[in-house]
């Protein structure tokens, strides 16, 4: 634990608010630097100091990447407070709040320089054997350099193997959670975070949630009314898991993946299919997906520092806005009430807009104007080349080692996450009128507080 004090900062500013504690940006007095304060919820523990809290210090004290978030330090405040906080490097935005600005597109050669920092993080954490059990647009931190950062590892943990036994299935919020864990399964890997991050994925590609579930039952539905029923054939050995026979559909329902993705490109198509695959065993692997043709292919990934910046929008703020607008709307429900019976008249029901979820069925989603997202490019990122040529896998990186218990061989050749990429040298690789993401479209909410949206059991 760290001797420092919270006296050590000052200006704080809420910024975030989970079940699990505040945040908030502060600025460090001796140095001038910005950091992120996160206050370690103790309320609801009887028996000391939470064990999330502690799973979370233990593993990102051990984690050291670029593309992870850093924990700085730990310090307490003395007094009535009695708190205690970790102390993080300051990020601007997080993926959910830059994704609910007005207006907010991403470009492909954008949506690309993401997804390629995220898969190298969660490569990272595989290839040292951390799952991190809660990756969503809201645990993706951007600064205005470009930079995404994995962060919020109070669900993470180790694992040894893949047949790792008795893990808890209580874990990812629900509209992130693989299909193996909404099933019921206890023996789990790196797969239930590659369909987080599948999720993520086409959530940039859209502009908005694909699976905005209520409950598990209609998150379920929604996975299967797009990726078809799972079966033995699709999925050697899933009637076994304990939810199959209360979960399966009635009748068998095909996969439509690339039906209803058909406004993205191919490689991405490719991408997704790959990443939203029902059989954990077949899902790919994040240094696979990092191999995949999308970041090889022009228009490549451009360089982070070249993404737009934007003023600071977290989750935080999303969630003020539409409570501000829920407010605003009973509001002028209530005068239009008080006006109806004023006037004492008939007027049909009240049309309810169906707010909080946005009801999204298989379907074709709204696409974009241009047809072909590639089309207007202009390539030159291509004469650039990708800083070092060859793919991802082939650049010799071995994760730097983690301290802690021994992890055994990995799995993974390891990836460069660095350097030698296909960064472009140079500008911007993409032109604004390009954009994918449905005109208009805004992203539906995934704002549910963690009670509503997560059930935890993070014992295991
Ligand atoms: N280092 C940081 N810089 C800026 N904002 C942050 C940082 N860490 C967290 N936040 C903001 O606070 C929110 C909650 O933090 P998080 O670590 O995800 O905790 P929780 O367990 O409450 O979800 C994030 O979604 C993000 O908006
Ligand atoms: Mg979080």
């Amino acid at each position: 634990m760290g001797s420092r004090t919270v006296d050590c900062f000052e200006k704080p500013e809420l910024i975030g608010e989970g079940t699990y504690g505040q945040v908030y940006r502060a600025k460090e007095i001796e140095t001038g630097e910005i950091v992120a304060l996160k206050k370690i919820r103790m309320d609801s523990e009887k028996e000391g100091f939470p064990i999330t809290a502690i799973r979370e210090i233990k593993i990102l004290k051990e984690l050291n990447h670029d593309n992870i978030i850093k924990l700085k330090e730990m310090v307490i405040s003395p007094g009535p407070d009695n708190g205690i906080y970790m102390v993080f490097e300051y990020m601007d935005h997080d993926l959910t709040g830059l994704l609910d600005r007005p207006g907010i597109r991403f470009s492909v050669p954008q949506v690309k320089c993401y997804m390629r920092q995220l898969l190298t993080g969660v490569h990272y954490c595989h290839a040292n054997r951390v799952l991190h059990r809660d990756i969503k647009s809201s645990n993706l931190l951007i600064d205005n350099n470009g930079n995404l950062k994995l962060a919020d590892f109070g669900l993470s943990r180790r694992y040894l193997n893949d047949v790792n036994a008795n893990l808890t299935n209580r874990v990812v919020t629900l509209w992130y959670r693989a299909p193996e864990l909404l099933l019921g399964a206890t023996k789990y890997g790196p797969a239930i975070d590659m369909w987080s991050v599948g999720c993520v994925f086409a959530e940039l590609l859209m502009g908005k949630t694909i699976f905005p579930g209520k409950d598990e039952p209609q998150q379920l539905n929604l996975i299967f009314g797009l990726c078809g029923s799972p079966d033995e054939k699709n999925w050697p050995g899933v009637s076994k898991l304990p939810g199959y026979n209360t979960f399966k559909p009635e009748k068998p329902l095909e996969r439509r993946v690339r039906e209803t993705f058909w406004c993205v490109d191919k490689h991405a198509l490719e991408l997704l299919d790959r990443m939203l695959t029902l059989d954990p065993a077949k899902r790919i692997s994040a240094r696979d997906a990092l191999d995949a043709e999308y970041f090889w292919a022009d228009p490549l990934p451009c360089d982070p520092r070249s993404l737009p910046k934007y003023e600071s929008s977290h989750e935080f703020d999303t969630k003020r806005k539409r409570q501000q607008q829920r407010l605003q709307d009973d509001a002028a429900k209530r005068q239009r009430l008080q006006h109806t019976s004023q006037h004492n008249r008939l007027l049909p029901p009240p049309q309810h807009s169906g707010q909080g979820y946005p009801q999204m069925r298989p379907g074709p989603f709204r696409h974009p104007q241009d047809g072909n997202p590639y089309g207007r490019y202009n390539h030159q990122n291509q004469a650039q080349g990708g800083g070092g040529g060859g793919r991802y896998a082939n650049v010799p990186y071995p994760p730097p080692p983690l301290r802690g218990p021994p992890r055994g061989p990995s799995r993974f050749s390891g990836v460069d996450p660095r350097g030698g990429g296909g960064y472009g040298a140079g500008g911007p690789n993409y032109q604004h009128g390009d954009q994918y993401g449905a005109p208009g479209t805004r992203r539906g909410s995934n704002t549910m507080s963690r009670d509503q949206n997560q059930q935890y059991n993070r014992q295991h």
